[in-house]
């Protein structure tokens, strides 16, 4: 089979080699990559960002769908033929997690999807939505899923509350759409004029462009009638927290997903208790959060904004589309046409 492997940190290290064909074990079943998508995550991975001390070397790329092929023994909850999406963490499959299910991520500790064949355990797959492409159906288990789990399982959302999404990455763009599925009024915010028309486009009531206005966190309470959002959907992080405190409305949550602006900074505790916040840490998600979006995303037949599909022998390019910043939604490798 062919992999991309990265045999030390640096996207110029990325580059594809040969391995033998896999065959599944006991509980695992192997399946053909038809196309994987790409994570801010897999950014910091390959440069060494996410953990300097990851093993190496590594398949990257936790996200992708593709065709089971083969099955091990004692496999009976996946047959040949299934289209599949691997869920992120291999090992949760419900409830809480725990520390030993938190290393069972793809595309790093485990070998991830930038791959001709993945194995994947028999319990860590779902079937992907029958209406989506395979470029679509690759979004969907970690960008998908922290918004589905930031809004929903976390954020216990209801029609009519409001929610602030910050920037039109992967994230983002999966919040703004599924909190507008739920009845939710959306803010969005970017360093772009035209991408905040592409959110408008897509449901947002109201946009503000972080970059010309720094001030955003006043505007976002001049949009709410002084009050606030119910929810953010923080994926700045210590450049922006301290802002999402202060325009998150009394009672509101703020649900702490990304790390874009940096991961360490002061935390002022005022406006957390004083506004009675509560302050939510979204690790992706389970298994059964991967299958309650499906089911959302097919009962709505929502399609996952893809900015651009790459061929698989580009994928380093698509690595660098995404540390120019400039994708709307989200970077799909197709890996089989
Ligand atoms: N905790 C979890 O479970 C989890 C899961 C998934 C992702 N994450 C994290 O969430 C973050 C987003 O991931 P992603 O895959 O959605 O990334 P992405 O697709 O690369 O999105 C990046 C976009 O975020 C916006 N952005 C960058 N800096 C910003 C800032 N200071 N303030 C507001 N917006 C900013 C920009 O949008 P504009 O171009 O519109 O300005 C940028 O294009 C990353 O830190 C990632 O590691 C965490």
């Amino acid at each position: 089979m062919k992999v991309y492997e990265l045999p030390a940190f640096g996207l110029e290290n990325l580059r594809i080699a040969e391995r033998p064909d896999p065959e599944p074990g006991p509980g695992q079943v192997l399946v053909a990559v038809r196309a994987a998508s790409l994570n801010y995550r897999d950014l910091m991975m390959v440069r060494g960002h996410y953990d300097p001390r990851m093993p190496l070397p590594l398949v990257p790329l936790s996200d992708g769908v593709g065709e089971v092929v083969a099955v091990g023994e004692g496999v009976e909850r996946v047959e040949i033929g299934q289209r599949v999406l691997g869920a992120f963490t291999q090992g949760w499959i419900a409830g809480q997690a725990t520390k030993a299910m938190r290393k069972t991520t793809l595309g790093g500790p485990l070998d991830g999807m930038l791959a001709s064949h993945c194995l994947l355990s028999a319990e860590g797959v779902v079937p992907a939505p029958s209406h989506l492409s395979d470029a679509q159906a690759a979004t969907l288990p970690c960008a998908g899923v922290t918004a589905w789990v930031a809004l929903m399982d976390d954020g216990g959302l209801a029609p009519g509350q409001t929610v602030l999404v910050q920037g039109t990455g992967g994230v983002s763009i999966f919040a703004l759409q599924l909190a507008r599925l739920a009845g939710a009024r959306v803010i969005a915010t970017s360093s772009s004029d035209e991408k905040l028309a592409r959110a408008r486009e897509l449901g947002a009531a109201a946009t503000i462009n972080y970059r010309s206005n720094e001030a955003w966190d006043k505007e976002v309470l001049s949009l709410t009638g002084g009050e606030g959002v119910d929810l953010v959907v923080e994926v700045g992080g210590a450049g922006t927290f301290a802002k999402a405190l202060r325009c998150t409305r009394v009672g509101g949550r703020v649900a702490t997903i990304g790390v874009l602006s940096g991961v360490k900074g002061e935390v002022d505790l005022i406006p957390i208790l004083m506004s009675r916040l509560r302050v939510q840490g979204v690790f992706v998600g389970s298994r059964s959060h991967l299958e309650a979006l499906c089911a959302a995303v097919s009962e709505a037949k929502l399609e996952p904004v893809v900015d651009r599909v790459f061929p698989f022998a580009e994928a380093p390019a698509a690595f660098e589309h995404m540390a120019s910043g400039a994708h709307f939604g989200k970077i799909v490798v197709e890996v089989s046409a």
